[in-house]
């Protein structure tokens, strides 16, 4: 049963971005406007990017989260079939973490409209800022080797492409970055519990730019980032994005889970590489060496010649410019 803030917030979700009067609301839920300006000042409380327009009364300007929406389009067995929306939170893979600490979810999802706190890989800021960007997070409890927990994130990768296959020109730069002509669309941030030999659990946070336009974006990636937005000219249904995404997700994961199979994973890694034939920066640690980028091989490394050397080296993590 729901509740008069959640039966608001359906009536916004279903008309954003456009706004609805508080008196067409109070009809449609045949309720007072005192009550709907309570309900909607409530929601701003929980964190609902909600703004007045005047006469025309309220919106949501943007496309938001739309858990009915997701699960429409969902076809996965055991992906998303928990899933949390957030319409703001510090980070969802640092609140995911702390609930797979308690008890690990497999297959669990959780979304954020904004990040106060988002994560990026090596310790970095990851900008989320409210309906613009995608902030998932997925909680996995595979009974793989933890040393083979990389491959999980080029299986995000190679979904993430196939998911934007009909929309957008994307590639992979290895290991974690998605882009569209050179400039990043999408991070990935696998994190990981696990003993020597056995994974407690991984969070898998994927941050998408979606309708994150180039003016909203921090000055200090407006040059190495990019979003749907900007590449497609429209607007985009995150949604439509999340469900295709999740389920090209599980079909790639419960086929190397079952199996071992990681060919398809490996063949699009590969197909749509931003790196493979390139001169490419390595950096480890402290290093930052000159290298071409040969191949990825079985295990998921990145196969190169270092500047001067004749033999290819895998890299096994690290990071590329
Ligand atoms: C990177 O490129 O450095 C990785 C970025 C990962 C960002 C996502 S957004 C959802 C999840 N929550 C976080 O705080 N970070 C990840």
């Amino acid at each position: 049963m729901k509740t008069t803030k959640q039966k608001i917030l359906h009536l916004l979700i279903k008309e954003a971005p456009n706004a609805l009067s508080g008196e067409k609301m109070g009809q449609l839920l045949a309720i007072s406007r005192t009550a709907i300006w309570k309900g909607i000042q409530s929601l701003k409380d929980d964190g609902y990017g909600i703004v007045s327009q005047g006469k025309n009364g309220y919106a949501l300007p943007y496309l938001p989260i739309d858990e009915a929406k997701i699960r429409q389009q969902l076809k996965t067995h055991f992906l998303g079939q928990k899933m949390q929306v957030f319409p703001t939170i510090p980070s969802t893979n640092v609140f995911a973490k702390e609930e797979a600490q308690q008890k690990p979810e497999n297959g669990k999802v959780y979304l954020a409209e904004e990040q106060t706190l988002g994560r990026g890989r090596l310790g970095r800021v990851w900008s989320s800022p409210k309906g613009k960007t995608i902030a998932l997070s997925m909680v996995l409890t595979p009974e793989i080797p933890p040393m083979e927990a990389s491959k999980l994130t080029q299986i995000v990768a190679a979904a993430f492409v196939e998911a934007t296959k009909n929309i957008a020109d994307v590639q992979i730069k290895w290991p974690n970055d998605i882009v569209i002509n050179g400039k990043k669309l999408c991070g990935i941030l696998t994190e990981i519990s696990a003993e020597l030999t056995q994974i407690h659990y991984v969070v898998i946070g994927i941050g998408i730019n979606t309708n994150l336009s180039f003016e909203e974006m921090p000055p200090d990636i407006q040059e190495k980032a990019t979003s749907l937005l900007q590449v497609l000219g429209k607007e985009i249904d995150p949604n439509h994005l999340i469900a295709s995404f999740l389920t090209t997700f599980e079909k790639y994961y419960a086929a190397f889970i079952a199996t071992g199979n990681y060919q398809p994973t490996l063949q699009i890694c590969r197909q749509h590489s931003a790196v493979i034939g390139k001169e490419i920066y390595v950096i480890q640690q402290d290093s930052k060496r000159l290298a071409k980028a040969v191949d990825i091989d079985e295990k998921g490394q990145l196969l190169v010649q270092f500047e001067n050397e004749k033999k290819t080296t895998p890299i096994f993590a690290g990071e590329v410019s």
